[in-house]
């Protein structure tokens, strides 16, 4: 009898604590990739021959300002990726969302961040609405143009300070919030791998990045001086 009980209790109060994780986030954190960067740290023939010269989306995560983070919410099969959701975006999607992989088609990657991101914030935002923000938000920050204009051209050989990235990105229309970088050493060159901007919940408003309680990244170093944004 108590067992029984106590068993029913169990079960009951892990699919409420599951219930809660697949419903809850507290921010989002869009994850912008540098094309170059990449394919120097995937072994040559795993990345496309002809990649993009422009950030190219990562993913758009519902998250939390600390662990756990909540991930791969479906609960139903309407909750799964559905081709005709992304129909009219396809061509967005195609330029500021590709695959990098070789091996993968952008469709893959595209299922890949739904499946395991998108679907934390499907309360918010339906499938369609969740891959329309994601490209209107890349493409309105055009963080390659501000940086030329402030003279962050990607370059070889020339490098650039931490800050000096930093501000131009503030520059962007995030308005002096802070973003989070991760970088990528190669041997003895520091590159640009990853610029994240943060947002609330609703996709309102740009918020300042937790940086420091970012775990498993490699962030940029505070005091590096000599940043590449390699070709
Ligand atoms: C994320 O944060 C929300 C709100 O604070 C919380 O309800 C939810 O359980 C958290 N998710 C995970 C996986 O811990
Ligand atoms: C998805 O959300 C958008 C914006 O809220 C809405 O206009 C659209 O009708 C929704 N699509 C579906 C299939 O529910
Ligand atoms: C992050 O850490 C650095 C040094 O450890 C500190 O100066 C900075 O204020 C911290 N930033 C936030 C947002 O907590």
């Amino acid at each position: 009898m108590n067992s029984l009980f106590i068993v029913f209790h169990v079960i009951l109060l892990a699919s409420s604590v599951h219930l809660t994780n697949a419903a809850s986030y507290e921010y989002f954190k869009l994850a912008l990739v540098w094309p170059a960067t990449f394919t120097r740290i995937h072994a040559s023939g795993m990345t496309k021959p002809k990649i993009p010269n422009y950030f190219t989306i990562h993913g758009l995560w519902p998250t939390n300002f600390s662990s756990p983070w909540p991930q791969s919410c479906a609960e139903k099969p309407a909750d799964y990726f559905k081709r005709s959701s992304i129909d009219t975006l396809q061509n967005g999607l195609n330029h500021y969302w590709p695959n990098l992989k070789s091996a993968e088609t952008n469709m893959e990657l595209w299922i890949e961040e739904w499946e395991k991101h998108g679907t934390c914030s499907l309360q918010k935002f339906n499938q369609s609405e969740y891959f329309r923000q994601a490209i209107s938000i890349t493409e309105f920050l055009d963080i390659l143009v501000v940086f030329k204009n402030v003279g962050i051209i990607p370059h070889r050989t020339k490098t650039y300070s931490l800050i000096d990235i930093v501000n131009a990105i503030k520059e962007t229309k995030t308005r002096q919030v802070e973003p989070e970088l991760v970088c990528f050493q190669d041997r003895s060159d520091v590159l640009l791998r990853e610029i994240r901007v943060c947002l609330d919940a609703n996709l309102a408003e740009y918020i300042s990045c937790p940086i420091n309680r970012s775990k498993g990244v490699i962030l940029c170093k505070t005091k590096s001086n000599a940043i590449k944004i390699p070709v």
